[in-house]
């Protein structure tokens, strides 16, 4: 993997269904990085039958990583290119494991900032189960405390491994893997608690990504 790091680089981190997705449309509308999910190149691969959704497949349907290698080719793919380069970039569920953090760091990729979004487990489930997706706008809803409007809901969807039995096993992996990934960005890491209503979370979020992109410029010019 390498990747000539320019402009703001900006990870965000939590189990499932901690609200990644959810801030990620936030960050993008207030900084126009560009969104980088693994969890959705993924599933966009597996839709297309492509070699990476043919080997993908059976690790997502059970809830299990997907291999380091795959992951970290497609990342490294995508931070070439032109407009992550122009523009900076959001991870949104990579790195998931050190190996990934590793290759990152080995890049040459700068990290700016590393938000950590914390739930706790009990709520996650009930967020998980609940989550409907609009496949049109990618919109991101929950069937009881953010149900899609009435003229989108026919045509939300629910992804294969929104189960609860599948997100304890994702959850699982989560925890076997977050305190590892999070000790290569003790220096950039904002830890925001992600169990109080979304505008609160995005006003944490701001707040810390403001002062990274702050000292990103003024490190620029020093
Ligand atoms: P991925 O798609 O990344 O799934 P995930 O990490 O499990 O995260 P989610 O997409 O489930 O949740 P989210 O945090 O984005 O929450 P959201 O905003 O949607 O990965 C899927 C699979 O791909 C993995 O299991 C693995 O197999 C593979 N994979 C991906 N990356 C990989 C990698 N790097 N290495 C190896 N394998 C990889 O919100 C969830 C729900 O909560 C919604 O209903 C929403 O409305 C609600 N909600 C959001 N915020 C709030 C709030 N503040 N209060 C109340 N409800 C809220």
């Amino acid at each position: 993997m390498v990747v000539q790091s320019k402009g703001f680089g900006v990870i965000i981190a939590g189990a499932p269904a901690s609200g990644k997705g959810t801030q990620c449309t936030r960050i993008v509308e207030d900084f126009g990085v560009v969104h980088l999910s693994t969890g959705d190149l993924l599933r966009a691969a597996v839709k297309a039958e492509s070699p990476l959704g043919l080997e993908a497949k059976g690790y997502m349907d059970s809830g299990k990583l997907v291999p380091d290698q795959l992951v970290i080719d497609l990342v490294a793919e995508k931070l070439k290119s032109e407009e992550c380069q122009t523009k900076g970039w959001l991870l949104d569920g990579f790195p998931r494991t050190a190996a990934q953090a590793e290759a990152l760091a080995a890049s040459g990729a700068t990290v700016d900032c590393f938000i950590s979004l914390e739930v706790p487990d009990d709520a996650l489930i009930d967020r998980v189960v609940g989550r409907r997706l609009d496949p049109e706008t990618g919109a991101i809803y929950h069937a009881t405390y953010d149900p899609p409007p009435a003229e989108v809901a026919a045509r939300c969807i629910q992804r294969s491994d929104d189960t609860e039995e599948k997100a304890r096993v994702r959850l699982e992996q989560f925890h076997a893997n977050v305190a590892a990934v999070a000790a290569f960005y003790s220096s950039v890491i904002a830890t925001v608690d992600g169990a109080r209503a979304k505008d609160a979370v995005s006003a944490d979020i701001n707040t810390s990504l403001n002062a990274a992109y702050t000292k990103m410029q003024e490190n620029e010019k020093a």
